[in-house]
Parts: C-alpha cells; sequence; structure tokens
C-alpha cells in the first residue's frame, strides 16, 4: 500500500492545492482533490481515502469541521491539516481533535513528503494491527462452538449481546451440553477476555473449605492454616469467574456466596478486613433451580441475583442437523490420535446417531465417536462402531441384536471408568458421558460395588 495509497487533498486555494497535488502524483500516491470542505466531505462518503490533507482556514466549512466529519464517518482515514503561520492554536486544537500531524505553511515539497510518508505509515500499521486483532478475537471467540441449527443462532445472538456487558450470567441445562464451553465463549467475547478465566466446581467444595476456597484464608484461621491463600476470588479478579454446578453450594454457603454477590467485597477467613473484587460471575447448573428453590434447598434471593441474564442452554435432541456437525468434528478432532484410517461415517451410522436420543448430550456424543474410532476397522465408521447407552429410535433393531454383547459391553466400560476413577461417581461419570444418575441406576441394575462416592 505504501505508495499506492490513496490521498485526498482538500483546499481552496488553487495553486495551493494543485501543488501538493502534483507533489503526491510524482511520489506514485492516488490523489484527488476539493476545493471546499462540503465537497471534500462528499467525496470521502463516497471513497475510502487513507489520507486526507486538509487546509484548516476555508470559508464556509472550515478544516476542523471537516476534521470532525471524517472522523465520525471514516474514523480510519488518517488526517493532516494545514495551517498558516499565526495559528498554532488551531494546529493544537485540530490534533487534539484527531488529526495525526499538521503542516505549518509555508513548506517545501520535501517537508510534504516526509509527513505524508509518516502518515501513511501509521496508517498501515493501524490497519494491520486491527487485522491481526480481529482474527485473534473471532478464533479465540469462536472456541469450536459448533452448530447451525436456529436453536444455537439465536444462542449465538443472545451471547454476542450479554458478553460484552458484565451481567451475571445464569447458565442452565442437562449435563454436557455446553455451558462450559458457553462461558468461556463469554469471557472470550468480553472486554475481559485478557483477564483470567476461574472455574470452581461447587459441587466438589466440602462443606468446611468452602469459604476458603472462595475468598481465601489468612495464616491460622484454622489448624493446618499453616499459609495464607488466595480464593477463587481474587484469583479471577479483573477476569471471569465461573460457578460451576451452582445448585450444590450447601445452605451455608449459598449465604456467604450472596453477601459477596451483592457487596462485590470479601473477607478471608480469619481477617477482619474486606477485599474489593472486581470480577464478572456465571453460573451453571443442571439442577431444576426453581424446583430446588420450592423444596428450600436453595436460596430464591440468590437464585435472582445469579440470574440477571439466565440462559437456556438447548439440548442436542433441538438441534437437529447440528448432531451431524458436531459428529464429524469429533471425528476430526479425534481421528488422527485414535484411528488415523477412518474418514468418515456410513450413512447408517449417521442415521443411527440421528436416531438416538442423546440424555448425555454433545459429551456422550464426543465420547461415542471417539469410542467408535476406537473400534472402527477400515475408512468409515459404521453402525456396529456404534455404542448408545439408551434405546435407539431409527435404528432399534440395530441394539436388539446386539443386546446382550451391548449390556457386556456397558458393564465392562462401567466397571473401567469406575476403576479409574477410584471409585468416585462424579468423575466416571463424566469419563462416561452419563449424568450420576444414570450411572447410579447402571451401577445397580448390574450389581457393581463401589468404593467411595
Ligand atoms: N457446540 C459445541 N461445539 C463443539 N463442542 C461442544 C459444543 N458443546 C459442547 N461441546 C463439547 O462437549 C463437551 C461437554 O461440554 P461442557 O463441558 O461445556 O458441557 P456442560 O454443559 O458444562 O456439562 P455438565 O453439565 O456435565 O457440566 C466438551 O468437550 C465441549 O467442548
Ligand atoms: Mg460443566
Amino acid at each position: 500500500m505504501e505508495s499506492n495509497a490513496n490521498i485526498l487533498v482538500i483546499d481552496d486555494d488553487d495553486s495551493m492545492r494543485e501543488g501538493c497535488r502534483q507533489t503526491l502524483v510524482e511520489e506514485g500516491y492516488r490523489t484527488q482533490a476539493a476545493q471546499d470542505g462540503e465537497s471534500g466531505v462528499q467525496l470521502a462518503a463516497q471513497e475510502s481515502f487513507d489520507l486526507v490533507l486538509v487546509d484548516l482556514k476555508m470559508p464556509r466549512m472550515d478544516g476542523l469541521q471537516v476534521l470532525s466529519r471524517l472522523r465520525q464517518d471514516s474514523p480510519d482515514t488518517v488526517v493532516l491539516v494545514i495551517t498558516g503561520y499565526a495559528t498554532v492554536e488551531s494546529a493544537v486544537e485540530a490534533m487534539r481533535a484527531g488529526a495525526y500531524d499538521y503542516i505549518p505553511k509555508p513548506f517545501t515539497p520535501d517537508l510534504l513528503v516526509t509527513t505524508v510518508r509518516r502518515a501513511v505509515e501509521h496508517r498501515r500499521l493501524a490497519m494491520e494491527n486491527l487485522c491481526l486483532r480481529t482474527a485473534l478475537r473471532e478464533q479465540a471467540g469462536r472456541l469450536e462452538m459448533v452448530g447451525q441449527s436456529e436453536v444455537m443462532d439465536k444462542l449465538a445472538r443472545l451471547l454476542h449481546k450479554v458478553s460484552p456487558t458484565d451481567a451475571t450470567v445464569l447458565l442452565m441445562g442437562e449435563t454436557g451440553v455446553g455451558k462450559e464451553l458457553v462461558a468461556r465463549t463469554i469471557h472470550q467475547q468480553s472486554g475481559r477476555r485478557d483477564g483470567p478465566f476461574v472455574t470452581v466446581d461447587c459441587s466438589a467444595l466440602v462443606e468446611g473449605l468452602f469459604e476458603s476456597e472462595m475468598f481465601g484464608h489468612v495464616k491460622g484461621a484454622y489448624t493446618g492454616a499453616v499459609e495464607s491463600t488466595v480464593g477463587k476470588f481474587e484469583l479471577a479478579s479483573g477476569g471471569t469467574l465461573f460457578l460451576d454446578e451452582i445448585g450444590n453450594v450447601s445452605r451455608n454457603g449459598q449465604v456467604k456466596l450472596l453477601r459477596a454477590l451483592q457487596e462485590r467485597e470479601i473477607t478471608k477467613v480469619g481477617s477482619s478486613r474486606r477485599v474489593r473484587v472486581d470480577v464478572r460471575i456465571i453460573a451453571a447448573t443442571n439442577n431444576d433451580l426453581l424446583e430446588d428453590i420450592r423444596q428450600g434447598a436453595f436460596r430464591e434471593d440468590l437464585f435472582f441475583r445469579l440470574s440477571v441474564v439466565p440462559i437456556r442452554v438447548p439440548t442436542l435432541r433441538e438441534r437437529g442437523d447440528d448432531i451431524l456437525l458436531l459428529a464429524n468434528h469429533f471425528l476430526r478432532k479425534y481421528r488422527t490420535r485414535r484411528n488415523p484410517t477412518v474418514q468418515r461415517f456410513t450413512q447408517r451410522a449417521l442415521d443411527a446417531l440421528r436416531g438416538y436420543n442423546w440424555p448425555g448430550n454433545v459429551r456422550e456424543l464426543e465420547n461415542t465417536v471417539e469410542r467408535a474410532l476406537v473400534m472402527a476397522d477400515g475408512s468409515a465408521i459404521d453402525v456396529e462402531d456404534l455404542f448408545f447407552y439408551g434405546p435407539v429410535r431409527a435404528h432399534a433393531a440395530v441394539v436388539e441384536d446386539h443386546e446382550g454383547s451391548l449390556a457386556q459391553a456397558e458393564k465392562r466400560e462401567i466397571e473401567r471408568a469406575l476403576s479409574e476413577n477410584g471409585g468416585q461417581i462424579t468423575r466416571a461419570a463424566v469419563q462416561l458421558g452419563i449424568n450420576r444418575k444414570t450411572l447410579r441406576e447402571k451401577i445397580r441394575k448390574y450389581g457393581l460395588a463401589r468404593s467411595a462416592d
């Protein structure tokens, strides 16, 4: 772009205007000229200029007015002003109003050329920067949220609107629908994207440790507190705090949390000093919180504090052909690692994927595809390679054929997951891509023992 930059010269003085133009053309720039402010602004509205050179002193619409119009209409255009000798103040004023530089009259062609060159280079760098930033943001913002269904479009539009605000968001949805991915996406699309994203799994917090995990404690706060610690609120300062499984916070924890959210201040355990925290809160749950409120298990005031913007993340069942998009997405994600010879799904496999009810949603689909890659021979995943935990609508017959061996396989899978996770239901369920309740039922059904919960 360097010498190809497109420059507009606005000056009511004919010899001045044509002189500048001549010099710039000789330097290889593309130029246009206007003899007053109005026609200059009009030209700039029709065509995109990299640089505008404008005389400050003109009848009717003067240089400052032109400048302010340009800042509004084409803020990326760099503006240089030409000033008379006795008008240093107006040069300063123009710079304040957003001009990049000024050239005092009278000036030599050399001064004009060096000033223009610098301005054009500035503009080139600024544009390059802008492109880079946009590309990076898009990359991060996308975070591989796959989906083109209407419900996902709607969700994307909502996220676009909500993300840049600091509003507290409550994400509700079944297990495995992508709540955490949505939370990360909101963070990435917000002004806090360069700050930390801190996750707390509230269901994993033992009652007695909740406060200290969230707010930190000071040395000697209780037996065993040999060092002071920083809590999650402080860790997330300047960024986003993601409170996952918020429905599992104890009653006592809920009170503490409510206070922190109301006051945006925390107190470390064992300290009396209040500390201001600057965090954006996103909470998630797969519980029916309204039902929990009715049952007295969840505080209504905390619910309202959290659900400034309530967002329901739709189930996979509502996403139509997204199932196939996602299946292919996970195929690409895992094939290199699991089975590089596999290229695609057979039509029968795709039908089965569409026909299944997906109680475990996207996570279950992801696990199903990864497992199928291990099972598949040849270049395609066929229906025999797919392993479902529940009945398949379109291909019930296929499942019945395999019922005996399927049950066997399922039992083996569960045993393996349990032993790999030390008998912990929550972890094993996550690994299997099913929810804890389903896992408990299956453990009972197969008479499997478990060592811990
Ligand atoms: N739209 C999507 N595109 C691509 N991957 C997705 C999408 N939604 C979810 N996933 C993937 O599915 C898996 C489960 O998503 P995530 O952990 O966000 O679900 P969740 O709702 O938080 O589940 P849980 O309720 O069990 O905590 C993750 O590996 C995530 O990357
Ligand atoms: Mg989650």
